[in-house]
């Protein structure tokens, strides 16, 4: 596994191996690895010749007041997690993707004014941006995201449509803690208190899709029974519970056929989010 820093250096290996017809998949990260990752970086390994990750603490998509500084950086545990699962480690300094007069911006309207952007403003440009220069960078054929962000999922798939990048965007599913809790860098903020209310996310997940299985189409009354089970829990404080299309992430009134249940919940000083396609059989 080679660990490369600079973009000249790879390039020039990825060039190399696509002169070589091989297809390379890709898989962006923050670092702070977790198995979550791991079964994006496993997946692209199965599909593809050459596995690309990429570790860089993204600070255009953090604002103000958000914990780009506390965000864990433990990359020498990340090194050694990625050994034997990827090809090349793409890891640069902030100034080698954002020089001093760095100054483009891709914003991607529509799906990034609803849900997690209206608590993150900016938030979705950030990785809207980073994504494209990691993808200018490594040309991916696949480039691998989770379910668990499914708002960046849809906000990638279409700046890869609109900006017409010849990569295939693949979605993986959410991996879960044994209890249900979605597996997350930032879970590692949580105290073993909160650690253990932290999975009302999942149960209001799977409550709600209980409902729908026993006929519930209602979104208002399925969103009601969640908001009341997450206010029954002394640490959490809920940012947004929405049913919407999966496409559009408009809201719904009835789920017709498909829909996605996503939330953000503040549990103590950590914000965790979360999703379940609620399906009618
Ligand atoms: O999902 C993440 O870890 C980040 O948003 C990404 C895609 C690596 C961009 O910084």
């Amino acid at each position: 596994m080679e660990i490369i820093e600079t973009i000249d250096k790879t390039r020039k290996i990825i060039a190399k191996a696509k002169s070589a017809g091989k297809k390379i998949g890709f898989v962006p990260t923050m670092g702070a690895l977790h198995a979550g990752h791991l079964s994006l970086v496993d997946r692209a390994r199965r599909d593809n010749d050459v596995v690309v990750v990429s570790i860089f603490v993204n600070p255009l998509q953090f604002g103000p007041r958000e914990d780009f500084h506390k965000y864990p950086r433990t990359v020498k545990n990340d090194f050694a997690l990625l050994r034997g699962h990827c090809d090349m480690v793409f890891a640069p300094a902030s100034r080698e993707m954002f020089p001093d007069d760095y100054s483009t911006r891709v914003e991607v309207k529509g799906p990034d004014d609803v849900l997690c952007a209206r608590s993150r403003p900016g938030h979705f440009a950030g990785v809207a941006t980073v994504v494209a220069k990691l993808f200018g960078i490594v040309s991916p054929d696949r480039a691998y995201f989770g379910q668990k962000d499914a708002q960046q999922a849809v906000i990638i798939r279409k700046m890869v449509r609109d900006l017409n990048f010849p990569v295939e965007v693949v979605m993986c599913p959410t991996i879960r803690e044994s209890d249900g809790l979605a597996m997350s860098s930032r879970n590692a903020y949580l105290s073993g208190r909160q650690r253990g209310e932290a999975v009302v996310l999942f149960q209001g997940l799977k409550s709600a899709e209980r409902m729908v299985a026993a006929g519930q189409k209602d979104a208002l009354k399925i969103r009601r029974a969640l908001l009341d089970l997450l206010r029954r829990t002394p640490s959490a404080r809920v940012d947004y519970v929405e049913i919407v299309d999966k496409h559009s992430l408009r809201p719904v009134r009835s789920i017709a056929k498909e829909a996605l249940l996503c939330m953000a919940v503040w549990i103590g000083k950590t914000r965790l989010i979360d999703n379940i396609e609620l399906k009618i059989m």
